[in-house]
């Protein structure tokens, strides 16, 4: 059966029909699912039942794994649930428990439901993100995603030209400063030290710009950070206005794929009693988009 793929959405995302995820694909189809990333920036494979194994061999079809070094991990090796080359975005400790209320792991993952796009607070941000729903709470829990080339194409012409040549600095702390999590060891605001990122970036294959813009992005080059920060809350609630936003409502087995450099996305609100268990896989991006201070 040919790839083919149904829009979810008036300005983007796609459901994908005639993919099997646990199957070596043919030249043809990675094409077609690149094409399809080009064009709708997330797509949806419904009824995927696939291992952690078979995700990371579906995912490698479209690049590398992003790999960073262990300082840049939130949870030790050993605290881990699962094995190398998945990312655990459930609620749930390394011995399948959920994990409690006041958890600093818990705490990290609460500010994923701020808007971002993945590893913008790395030097070379991730290309594709893709997750897989395995276990599914009755109740909230979805992702939502707003297109940042919609958002960029809907600025007037004098914020265009304002934000054209703007560098932000990205950290992961910034983001869980937001929401109220300032204690950080050494070990993390060391590995979590602010990286530079240009606010508007160009897809290399459609050469659309889009808006570069996360939670973890929290000063502007030159600016104050009053300014800043009150500059990209105003360009955030732009970009995720309603006609942007595509709320993607989990059903059991579903794999998402998302590119960061084109879209961002929110985790929403579950009942933290119920299992959500969802496991990420992240391909990294190219190279770094701008040089970074030594
Ligand atoms: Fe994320």
């Amino acid at each position: 059966m040919p790839v083919s793929i149904r829009p979810l959405h008036p300005v983007f995302a796609g459901e994908v029909a005639g993919v099997d995820c646990r199957e070596l694909l043919s030249a043809e189809e990675v094409s077609a699912i690149e094409a399809g990333m080009d064009r709708y920036a997330v797509l949806v494979f419904r009824d995927q039942n696939i291992t952690d194994e078979e995700q990371i061999a579906f995912t490698r079809h479209f690049g590398e794994l992003e790999s960073y070094p262990t300082a840049g991990h939130i949870r030790r090796r050993e605290e881990q649930r699962l094995g190398p080359g998945i990312a655990d975005f459930s609620n749930l400790d390394k011995d399948g428990r959920i994990m409690s209320a006041e958890d600093r792991v818990w705490f990290f993952k609460l500010g994923d439901r701020l808007w971002h796009s993945d590893s913008s607070f790395r030097p070379i941000p991730a290309k594709y993100s893709l997750l897989s729903g395995r276990v599914i709470p009755s109740w909230g829990a979805n992702t939502e995603f707003a297109d940042m080339r919609a958002a960029y194409d809907a600025l007037d012409e004098r914020a265009r030209g304002e934000v054209e040549d703007l560098v932000c600095e990205h950290s992961l702390i910034y983001s869980r400063e937001a929401i109220g999590f300032t204690d950080m060891t050494q070990e993390e605001i060391a590995a979590f030290r602010p990286v530079r990122q240009p606010l508007v970036r160009t897809h290399p294959v459609t050469g659309r710009k889009s808006l570069f813009l996360a939670a973890h992005a929290g000063a502007i080059v030159g600016w104050t950070i009053p300014e800043a920060r009150m500059f990209l809350r105003d360009l955030t609630e732009h970009a995720t206005r309603a006609e942007f936003v595509y709320s993607h409502e989990w059903r059991p087995y579903d794999l998402v794929m998302w590119d960061n450099r084109q879209t961002m996305h929110r985790a929403r609100r579950f009942d933290r009693e119920e299992v959500r268990d969802v496991r990420r896989t992240t391909l990294g991006g190219d190279a770094p988009l701008i040089s970074q201070p030594v």
